[in-house]
């Protein structure tokens, strides 16, 4: 696996490998990485010749500096993984490569930025687009790989690629999970064993949901799922909306949408998990 550091190398090493008409799929991510991110390495290893990868800790996304502060690295163990899925190149930037000049630029998400995450997270997309075009600006990808398990970032990636034209295609990825069904995070190891246990409660929610939406009203499951969440001691609800999966609309009755997602967002003790579950498309 080669590692760089640099934009100016990483362009070059990636004009070469298209020089020999291989094809170029990327994953994007900040590191301490886990089967979630390997699945798509691995997607992205059987669709595409060279598969290259980027490991930066996007300051400019964290709009809590704690999180930024706390948010787990381990190199050694990430490249270890890395090799161990084949990737071919490992792009490893600083902050000043990313970032040369003062960032200016400004998106249209469409409101998609402001449901959800963009409610109780400001400034988390533009910070994520950013540099996520920069990312695909240098890597200039085929293919790029991303979860589902951030189902509002995948999408808002979807619009700003088709609205820059950025010629590269997107690929969605399914969450992968524990065992007991919790969503795979690199924030997951920050939970306490109490914690761990409890974080259960949003997977056990979406599967629940999923269960009764078409036959309960989507004011009862609310009133239902504030409910279970106010059970558990350590977990707290931040967000549960069920919203139209292209849109991000919540919804007031099922009929308004034919595909339906649901996304949930809490607090277990600090840290902050989300998920969701595809209800009906
Ligand atoms: P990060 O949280 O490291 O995630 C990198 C990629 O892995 C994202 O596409 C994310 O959706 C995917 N991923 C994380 N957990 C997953 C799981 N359990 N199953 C499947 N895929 C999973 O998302 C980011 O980084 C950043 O915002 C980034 C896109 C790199 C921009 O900085």
């Amino acid at each position: 696996m080669i590692k760089l550091k640099t934009v100016k190398e990483t362009i070059h090493q990636l004009e070469e490998v298209r020089k020999k008409g291989k094809s170029v799929g990327f994953v994007p991510t900040m590191g301490a990485l886990h089967e979630g991110h390997l699945s798509l390495i691995r997607e992205a290893k059987n669709e595409n010749d060279f598969v290259v990868s980027s490991i930066f800790i996007n300051p400019i996304q964290f709009n809590n500096k704690n999180d930024l502060v706390n948010y787990p690295k381990d190199l050694n163990k990430d490249i270890d993984l890395l090799l161990s899925a084949d990737t071919d190149l490992l792009f490893l930037p600083t902050e000043e490569e990313m970032y040369p000049e003062p960032v200016t630029e400004v998106f249209d998400f469409g409101g998609l930025d402001e449901v959800l995450e963009g409610k109780f997270r400001p400034g988390h997309f533009k910070g994520v687009a950013i540099v996520v075009k920069r990312l695909f600006e240098i890597i200039k990808p085929d293919k790029a790989y991303f979860g589902l398990k951030d189902y509002q970032q995948l999408l808002i990636i979807h619009r700003i690629t088709k609205n820059y034209h950025l010629p590269v295609e997107i690929i969605p990825c399914p969450t992968i999970r524990e065992d007991d069904g919790l969503a795979m995070s690199s924030r997951n190891q920050l939970l306490s064993k109490q914690e761990r246990k409890q974080a259960i409660l949003l997977y056990e929610v979406l599967k629940m949901v999923k269960i009764q939406s078409g036959f309960s009203s989507i004011n009862e499951v609310k009133t239902h799922v504030d409910r279970l969440f106010r059970k558990t001691k350590d977990v707290k609800l931040e967000y549960f909306e069920i919203v139209d999966m292209y849109t991000l609309e919540p919804l007031k009755a099922w009929a308004q949408s034919k595909n339906v997602i649901a996304c949930v967002a809490a607090w277990v003790g600090n840290v902050r998990l989300i998920d969701n579950i595809i209800l009906f498309s």
